[in-house]
């Protein structure tokens, strides 16, 4: 035989031990004592797994921190959001919204821009309470909104956040009580 036909040959073998070793594995745990296997056929269907309750996050601490929360440390994580949004006052709109001045503003109402029919139709101002939920988990807050990205999950950071975006305005808005 040529080289090539042999090594094709341990090669072809090699393959079919594993294979045959990982259908083996499947069907039967090789680490399971007998007794145990056998009985698995037996046993009765394992009842279904309850379905996992979504885990409601509280996110109100980062409303608690405002008071003495940093505008600064806010400008510096809207580095994150600066890709798409500008926040100077008449910034053009980019892959979102400009945010001058956005709290307490109505919802998708900034002037040119297109927004997903989700936010659009969503209702509402800006106030603190729809902030921070949106900010914490976009996806989740406004279901089918275009803003892909994934929340501000730190309560510190989102109440920097908020402090910093209720500075961008002429007439910063009252903080929540
Ligand atoms: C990958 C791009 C992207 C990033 C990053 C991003 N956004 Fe957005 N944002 C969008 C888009 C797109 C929309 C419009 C959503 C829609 O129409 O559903 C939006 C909408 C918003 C709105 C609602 C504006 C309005 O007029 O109703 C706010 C507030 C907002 N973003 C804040 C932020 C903040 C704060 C950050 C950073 C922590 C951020 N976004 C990061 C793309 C982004």
């Amino acid at each position: 035989m040529e080289w090539y036909k042999v090594s094709g040959v341990i090669l072809a073998s090699a393959l079919i031990a594993m294979l045959s070793g990982k259908v083996a594995d499947t069907l039967v745990d090789p680490t399971m004592p007998m007794e145990a296997a056998l009985s698995v056929a037996d046993a009765p269907p394992a009842p279904a797994a309850a379905k996992p309750q979504a885990v409601a996050v509280d996110i109100s601490g980062a409303l608690v921190m405002l008071a003495s929360a940093d505008a600064g440390k806010g400008a510096k994580i809207a580095k994150k959001c600066a890709s798409c949004h500008s926040f100077n006052k008449g910034g053009k709109n980019k892959v979102g919204p400009n945010l001058w001045n956005i709290v307490n503003k109505s919802k998708a109402s900034v002037d040119g821009y297109k927004y997903s029919k989700a936010l659009s139709g969503y209702g509402g101002a800006w106030d603190w309470d729809a902030l921070n939920g949106f900010l914490a988990n976009p996806k989740a807050y406004v279901k089918g909104t275009k803003m892909a990205y994934a929340g501000l999950k730190k309560d510190g950071d989102r109440a920097a956040m908020l402090v910093y975006l209720r500075s961008l305005s002429e007439t910063p808005a009252d903080l929540p009580n």
